[in-house]
């Protein structure tokens, strides 16, 4: 006979998909993170380490969100709980990314935090399937309060926090008022596996990658020569898309997928 704890327990693995912490190949940059996923919500948070210096861990990491286009904004607390840990709340604004590191007293909407220092990278963006922001944070790892920071070594733990709909009030300020989260969730990472000690070339490839979801744009040129053009129905943009991208007389260049932009009559 079941008891009442498997029967609770294999419910709520038949409606709930597994959460996970494992590396992950991301396709886009081809950078490996250390990443949470919830494959139900298909949002994912990852990083990158840098490998210890002298003993001592440097006050940066690298770090992605990526949530559906339609989520209203993906955060994280860097020490598990809302309470008195730094928190960074992420969303595209348009196809415009932007991250915003917050603090909370109390379980209260978050308000701006001073002191961490955040660049976002390449390979973030709006495709209209997804959302990602990807950025280096330094600073970003001692704070005073909470777990007071992340450790060096072994595991640290985090905080997910979603709005599946509802995007900041103003989109376009980073300090903007949001709406509660929808979906919160705690896990432990590894923080001394997620370490890597080629995390300067990972900065550099994140640094140097395309933006997400935007055709590429037109190769800076300083002749006069004319452009190369796409005749009708022949590619025209698209993820990792070298080629012309300016389409015959007559025709339109127009997303087919994220792969593949294509001219078309007009
Ligand atoms: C680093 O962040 C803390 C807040 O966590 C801030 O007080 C401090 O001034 C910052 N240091 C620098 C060098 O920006």
């Amino acid at each position: 006979m079941l008891s009442a704890a498997t029967f609770f327990l294999g419910l709520f693995a038949a409606v709930k998909a597994q959460t996970s912490v494992g590396e992950w190949a991301d396709p886009v940059a081809g950078v490996t993170w250390t990443r949470w996923t919830d494959p139900d919500l298909d949002v994912t948070t990852g990083w990158v380490f840098p490998p210890l210096s002298g003993g001592q861990a440097p006050d940066e990491f690298v770090g992605i969100f990526q949530a559906p286009s339609s989520g209203g904004y993906i955060g994280s607390s860097l020490g598990g709980g809302m309470r008195e840990n730094l928190l960074l709340l992420a969303w595209t604004d348009g196809k415009i990314p932007r991250i915003s590191p917050r603090w909370a007293t109390d379980y209260a909407p978050p308000g701006p935090y001073a002191g961490p220092r955040i660049t976002i990278l390449g390979s973030s963006g709006n495709n209209d399937e997804h959302q990602r922001i990807v950025f280096r944070c330094q600073n970003c790892t001692t704070w005073v309060g909470g777990t007071n920071g992340i450790p060096a070594e072994g595991y640290g733990v985090f905080g997910f926090a979603y709005n599946s709909f509802a995007p900041p009030l103003d989109p376009s300020d980073i300090n903007s008022d949001v709406y509660r989260h929808s979906h919160i969730d705690m896990f432990g990472v590894d923080v001394g596996a997620a370490r890597n000690p080629e995390y300067s070339a990972i900065l550099n490839t994140l640094t140097n990658a395309p933006l997400f979801g935007s055709p590429a744009p037109e190769p800076t040129t300083t002749s006069s020569a004319p452009k190369p053009t796409q005749s009708v129905y022949g590619q025209c943009g698209g993820r990792n898309y070298n080629g012309p991208i300016d389409c015959a007389t007559g025709t339109t260049c127009k997303r087919a997928n994220e792969w593949f932009w294509q001219c078309v009559p007009n």
